[in-house]
């Protein structure tokens, strides 16, 4: 999805082209999460003036557009705001009008960047247009911007001059939908507005002297006078636009709580860092703090003042500062070409930081520490639900079998957005476990809400530290695959697969029974990074395979049977996102039922045939496709007889990786697919970390 970026200097003196620079260089950071379209709004020469730079296409675009233009980059500031966004384009095709920041008038007035869908734009469109502002773009976001202006105006007219977090709650009681936005203004100078609602945001601050506290309070509306609930109508807007200002004054009245940040009134130079991911912080601060949802976060004069839009029972009253553990060069692509393939081959270190401290390989024993108090409840569940959406959902079907053979707890897999559909129901004797690489997932979070609404418990398997799908969690295991920038889904996938199995382990530590296969799956586990690194030295001929052979495909099927389905169905997604060449994961069972139809000796076809209960029936399932005079290429076991034999006899390759534990075996699998769809997108000159139309991390549903 969309990114976004902030900086703010507090007498910190910066020039103007070092405040472009800093937002510039995060955009590059979160060029993953969208690339469309860029811009940034900063301080113009004039008083009270903005400037705004915007172009389509990917930072570099941007980057060209402002040296084009030639700001003065040596006026110097002491105290600016500025705002950036990386844009993946949902509502209005990206074109320089959809780009953002967006502005509410000619003059710039309020101007906003925006991660995420404002459900209700039109009739908040329709009523603005009315109210006589013309609108430039087809975005939903002009409508954020516009309506600042527009309360603003009134407020003023009622003699009422909001403080900027005041204003900004009055906007948010029209919004429906999701945001994270941010928001400034040159009747506000040097300040900004930070606010989310299913939209990650998180601030970093950086700065020379010690902090005084490691949290900032939350700043609660009063009760008393709540705001009176409209019902959503096309008059909505309008009733509340129109309510007297006056009788909002005392909900929406100065903060009064103190001043974060400031050493007993001594001013205190620092620099706030707004972002949608860590990974555009991490290189000034490591110094965090996460926003939560209808939080509205207020930075000017230094400091930081957190406000909620709403109030609810039991939301806690602190966000507290936390320390990344993020490196710089982990974000950094060092001398590989592409994120993914960096990711990829990062995969033997990512799998064993994904076990680190949690296996006992001696003792053969697992302890996951988020979990361990809450394993006595999960044992007891009539059932557990995984749900996750594309590669995370793999990883679910990928370990199904191996949770429900351990814990002897029925197992069901479900696409999110599916899931919500048919309102699936669900029961407080159930265990939802959400997988997400990202933490974000708007339609993941969504089924999240609705399994708490309904009493289940909820574990989070996800790799985003501080994430919404970590915080909304009663439990769970950050995979520690460390971040994942490439828009396609690698390292992730292998560690939830490993934290499943893990997590499934230590549902069934206290069964006699599951002793021995307990032991042969843990012995497994501490081979596979090794065995990983061996898969990966295959690169060279996969690449060769794809040059020579299927880069002028149009189509390529995979199959895969038990353990190996979920492999053809992940090793299919890197495929089509990643090459663009069409390609369908298919179980070997259903071949006969209809598939077997496509094939003949053009069609390529990837089988997976490594050795499990399941072999013979792989095998019969390959002859059907070589009877037909198909050419498929098995990914087998090394020095497996049956398919050297076969190969020796007819049209049929083999790419072979070691032989681990069938239920692990999928984790070797996918490393030839994943170079696979890596190798055929480079040929076709693709970029591979930023395939068309797609986002890393998807907030919107
Ligand atoms: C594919 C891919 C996507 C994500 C999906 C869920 O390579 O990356 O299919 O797996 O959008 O994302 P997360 O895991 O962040 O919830």
């Amino acid at each position: 999805m969309c990114g976004i970026f902030g900086y703010c200097n507090y007498l910190v003196e910066k020039s103007r082209g070092d405040v472009i620079d800093t937002l510039v260089e995060g955009l590059q950071r979160l060029e993953y999460r969208g690339y469309d379209s860029t811009g940034i709004a900063i301080d113009g020469d004039e008083p009270d003036s903005t400037l705004i730079y915007k172009q389509i296409g990917k930072v570099a675009a941007l980057e060209k557009e402002i040296e084009a233009e030639k700001p003065n980059r040596d006026v110097t500031f002491v105290s600016h705001c500025g705002i950036a966004h990386t844009r993946w384009a949902t509502h209005g095709e990206p074109k320089w009008s959809n780009c953002h920041p967006q502005r509410s008038d000619t003059a710039s007035d309020f101007v906003i960047v925006h991660n995420g869908i404002i459900t209700n734009f039109r009739e908040l469109k329709q009523l603005l247009i009315n109210k006589g502002y013309k609108f430039e773009s087809d975005t939903d976001t002009e409508c954020i911007a516009k309506l600042f202006k527009h309360l603003y105006d009134t407020n003023l007219k009622h003699g009422n001059e909001p403080d900027f977090h005041e204003l900004t709650m009055q906007v948010l009681l029209e919004l429906d939908g999701s945001y994270g936005l941010l928001c400034r203004s040159v009747h506000y100078p040097n300040e900004v507005i930070a606010t989310r609602k299913g939209s990650p945001l998180l601030i970093g601050v950086k700065s020379e002297r010690k902090l005084k506290v490691d949290f900032v309070d939350v700043e609660f509306p009063d009760t008393d006078e709540a705001q009176p609930e409209i019902p959503l109508n096309s008059t909505r807007g309008e009733a509340r636009n129109f309510l007297p200002i006056a009788s909002n004054e005392s909900a929406l009245r100065r903060s009064q709580s103190r001043a974060f940040l400031s050493e007993d009134g001594a001013p205190n130079p620092v620099e706030f860092f707004v972002s949608s991911d860590a990974a555009s912080v991490v290189k000034h601060t490591k110094k965090v703090l996460f926003l939560e949802d209808d939080d509205i976060a207020h930075i000017y004069d230094g400091e930081l003042h957190i406000h909620r839009s709403r109030r609810e029972i039991g939301a806690s009253a602190t966000r507290s500062i936390q320390t990344l553990e993020m490196e710089l060069a982990q974000i950094m692509k060092g001398s590989y070409k592409h994120f993914m393939q960096k990711e990829i081959f990062e995969q033997p270190d990512s799998t064993f930081n994904t076990m680190r401290g949690r296996i006992d390989f001696e003792n053969n024993s697992v302890m996951l520490g988020g979990l361990n108090s809450w394993l006595p409840v999960i044992r007891r569940a009539r059932r557990l639900i995984m749900i996750a959406c594309g590669t995370s959902y793999h990883s679910c079907l990928a370990t199904r079998a191996i949770f429900e053979e351990l814990s002897e707890i029925p197992v069901s897999v479900e696409l999110a957005s599916d899931f919500l559909d048919r309102k699936t129901p669900v029961f407080r004797d159930d265990i939802a476990v959400f997988v997400s690489q990202s933490g974000e997932t708007a339609d993941t979070m969504l089924a999240l809400k609705y399994c708490l609404e309904r009493g289940a418990l909820t574990v989070g398997i996800v790799n985003n530290v501080g994430s919404s799908i970590s915080r909304v969690t009663h439990c769970g295991v950050h995979i520690n695959a460390g971040p994942e920038i490439g828009v396609a889904s690698t390292k992730a996938y292998t560690s939830q697969y490993i934290a499943l199995v893990m997590f499934a382990l230590s549902l069934s530590d206290d069964r006699v029974s599951k002793l021995d296969r307990r032991r042969e799956i843990i012995q497994g586990l501490k081979k596979i990074p090794e065995q990983i690194r061996k898969v990966l030295l295959m690169e060279p001929r996969i690449k060769e395979l794809c040059e020579k052979e299927l880069k002028d495909q149009k189509s390529l099927l995979l199959l895969g049977r038990g353990y190996q389905f979920a492999s053809a169905l992940e090793g299919a997604l890197k495929i089509k996102e990643i090459s663009y060449m069409h390609s369908e994961g298919v179980l070997a069972g259903e071949l006969k039922h209809g598939v077997l139809a496509l094939v003949d000796e053009n069609l390529p076809i990837i089988a997976f045939g490594t050795r499990d209960s399941l072999f013979p029936k792989v095998v019969s399932s390959i002859e059907q496709v070589t009877a037909r005079k198909g050419r498929p290429i098995i990914i087998c076991n090394e020095n497996d007889e049956v398919w050297a034999a076969k190969a020796a006899n007819s049209n049929l390759a083999t790419l072979e990786v070691p032989l681990t534990v069938d239920c692990l075996q999928g984790l070797l699998n996918i490393i030839p697919l994943q170079l696979t769809s890596y190798w055929l997108a480079v040929n076709k000159n693709i970029d591979v970390d930023f395939p068309r139309n797609l986002a890393k991390s998807v907030t919107v549903e």
